[in-house]
């Protein structure tokens, strides 16, 4: 759909989405009509260099010519069946993420937060199940974030803030302790926990990577006390770390796994990936979705996945997040470079990451802020060396005008 067809003008979309809009979103200040690989054009012709990846969505890049041309395929053969009919893009897309992850069982769902929730209720109904009605408790880090629905927002470890406030009570169940304290996790334990749930890099809560000694200690612990490890790998998941999965940096498995974001190519795609025995307790009648694996976004997600795989896309987040994470840190004003892969966060010694955010968008660079002082970027996997010099330069122009 382009302005024209609607006889539009910017102005006049921007003024119709005030209008009917609920809107909970900070916009940038432009329609964006087009995209291709790491750039976003706007409706006038600008470009902009995209940074922010539909918030670490589009890993291979906006409208990847393979991922394109399966949506088209398969809209032409079949949109949508609910999950009655065996379908080939389902079944395809199951077998190629399992056994590149090496999990087992695969359920697919149609966000991050859902994929989220059907994790969270796995592992819920293991506890009761096996162990009785109280053992259903589940150990979450602070400043974690595992989406908006109500498991995965009671999972999310930030109470008092914008994301709970007013939306209390919290589902029961649910305990916080400190990220990459393995003593406060363990003390937050008690017998009623079934699940540890954590993501190797918190993205949203500053980007902050789990520590070696971290993960690993909570893999131990969980096989000492028969608790469940479960993984948020929603935004760190098929890549974005330098190692397909962000677990495989560590050396050790979960025993359930959430992903979503890269491996629909764009279009909605979720799916909670667990060993036999925690998958065994979804049967007939107890979880499911009307939309989700469809198969027009199982096809995308195909693609998307495949292209990962085939280019490499997670060896070039590594090498690239480095050569990008080193040019960062000569930039005026940092406080620090943090975290893994093409998740990368840079902290400020001053508190203005909104105006930093906005210098970059007038520099024609996407970026999100987090916090006061963070700035996020999370570029599609194919960027190069150029993209990332250029996106050094463009940051350094809006701090200086900032820090003025
Ligand atoms: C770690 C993590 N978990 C869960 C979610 C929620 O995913 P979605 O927005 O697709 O529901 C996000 C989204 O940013 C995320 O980063």
């Amino acid at each position: 759909m382009q302005l024209k067809d609607f006889n539009l003008t910017p102005e006049k979309v921007k003024e119709l989405t005030n209008k009917y809009m609920i809107e909970t979103y900070q916009r940038f200040p432009f329609v964006a009509v087009k995209a291709k690989d790491c750039t976003i054009y706007d409706e006038n012709g600008g470009e902009y260099l995209d940074f922010y990846g539909g918030v670490a969505v589009n890993s291979v890049g906006c409208c990847n010519e393979k991922v394109v041309a399966a949506i088209k395929d398969q809209a032409s053969d079949i949109i949508h069946t609910f999950n009655y009919p065996y379908t080939i893009p389902q079944t395809v897309l199951a077998e190629l993420i399992c056994e590149n992850i090496g999990m087992p069982k695969i359920f697919f769902q149609n966000s991050g937060t859902e994929a989220n929730e059907a994790m969270i209720k796995m592992v819920r109904k293991y506890g009761v199940d096996n162990f009785g009605k109280e053992k259903y408790h589940i150990v979450s880090a602070l400043k974690s974030f595992h989406g908006r629905t109500y498991g995965a927002l009671s999972a999310t470890g930030q109470p008092n803030s914008v994301l709970h406030n007013g939306f209390e009570p919290m589902l029961p169940g649910f305990t916080y302790a400190e990220f990459n304290n393995l003593e406060a996790f363990k003390a937050a334990c008690t017998e009623n926990t079934i699940g540890i749930l954590v993501e190797p890099v918190q993205g949203e809560g500053g980007v902050f990577a789990a520590s070696q000694e971290f993960m690993v200690g909570l893999r131990k612990f969980c096989d000492e006390k028969g608790i469940f490890l479960m993984l948020d790998e929603i935004q760190t998941g098929w890549g974005r770390t330098g190692a397909l999965m962000g677990y495989m940096n560590y050396g050790i498995k979960p025993d359930v796994v959430s992903i979503a974001k890269a491996i629909g190519g764009g279009l909605p795609l979720g799916a909670v990936c667990a060993t036999e025995k925690l998958a065994a307790v979804f049967t007939p009648g107890t979880h499911g979705s009307t939309y989700a694996g469809n198969p027009v976004c199982c096809a995308a997600g195909y693609a998307a996945c495949k292209e990962i795989l085939d280019r490499k896309l997670s060896e070039n987040a590594k090498e690239m997040g480095a050569y990008f994470s080193e040019k960062l840190k000569t930039l005026p004003h940092v406080k620090e470079v943090r975290g893994m892969g093409l998740l990368v966060g840079v902290e400020f010694d001053f508190p203005k990451s909104a105006d930093i955010k906005q210098a970059c968008i007038a520099r024609k660079m996407l970026v999100t802020a987090i916090g006061t002082s963070v700035i996020r970027m999370v570029s599609p996997l194919t960027v190069t060396k150029a993209h990332c010099d250029k996106a050094v330069e463009i940051l350094k122009a809006a701090v200086e005008e900032v820090a003025k």
